[in-house]
């Protein structure tokens, strides 16, 4: 049988990013579990900010339509979101903005999601969780339970990328498992 394919996109496209550090260890537990992961970065797909009088006159950019042909390759996506002032960041938004846009690109609906988020902070942008659940399931994204915020991200990964703390750590085996699990129900595109 083919492997669940799921794609991890963190929102921040910082060298040192924590988040994108966090993509590594859902990366590593995905792949312990049998799926075949795909671990990007969006600082590979830069995208203006989203004005409608450049989409009425260019349409949709090319990166956009590039990512989300590469999203439709998955059947699952984990989005790791800093938190900003308490919510996503512009990098992560405008992206799923850009995604939402044109019939091709409505990528939310044939994909089961999965969010986490990582901070220095003791909460780990808990916040953040809240209000990507919300802008996802009003796209129509078919979203899984178990969710992670990891705090204290300086201390947070291990060299092998596994989480430090053993509550994070079980939070992260619970979401890649119904993950994988709920991910059967959804057939991917073949790449073109
Ligand atoms: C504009 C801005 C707002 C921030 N707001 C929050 C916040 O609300 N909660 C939080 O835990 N951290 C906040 N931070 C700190 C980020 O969690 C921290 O910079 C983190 O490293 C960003 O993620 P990254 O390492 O993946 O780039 C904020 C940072 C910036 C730049």
């Amino acid at each position: 049988m083919a492997k669940i394919k799921i794609i991890i996109i963190p929102g921040s496209s910082r060298a040192a990013s924590h988040n994108a550090r966090l993509g590594k260890s859902v990366e590593a537990a995905l792949r312990t579990l049998g799926a075949e992961p795909t671990l990007i970065s969006l600082a590979d797909y830069p995208m203006p900010i989203l004005n409608q009088d450049d989409e009425a006159e260019h349409g949709v950019p090319e990166n956009a339509k590039v990512l989300a042909s590469l999203i439709a390759e998955h059947q699952g996506v984990v989005l790791i979101n800093p938190e900003y002032n308490g919510s996503f960041s512009g990098l992560m938004k405008n992206t799923l903005d850009w995604l939402s846009r044109d019939v091709g690109l409505k990528v939310f609906k044939n994909r089961v999601f999965a969010l986490a988020a990582c901070s220095p902070g003791a909460l780990g942008g808990i916040r953040v969780l809240a209000h990507a659940r919300d802008n996802l399931v009003s796209v129509g994204a078919d979203m899984i339970t178990p969710q992670l915020a990891v705090g204290g991200a300086n201390n947070a990964f291990a060299d092998d990328h596994s989480l430090t703390n053993e509550r994070a750590a079980g939070l992260l085996q619970s979401l890649c498992e119904t993950l994988i699990h709920r991910a059967k129900d959804y057939t991917r595109q073949e790449p073109a």
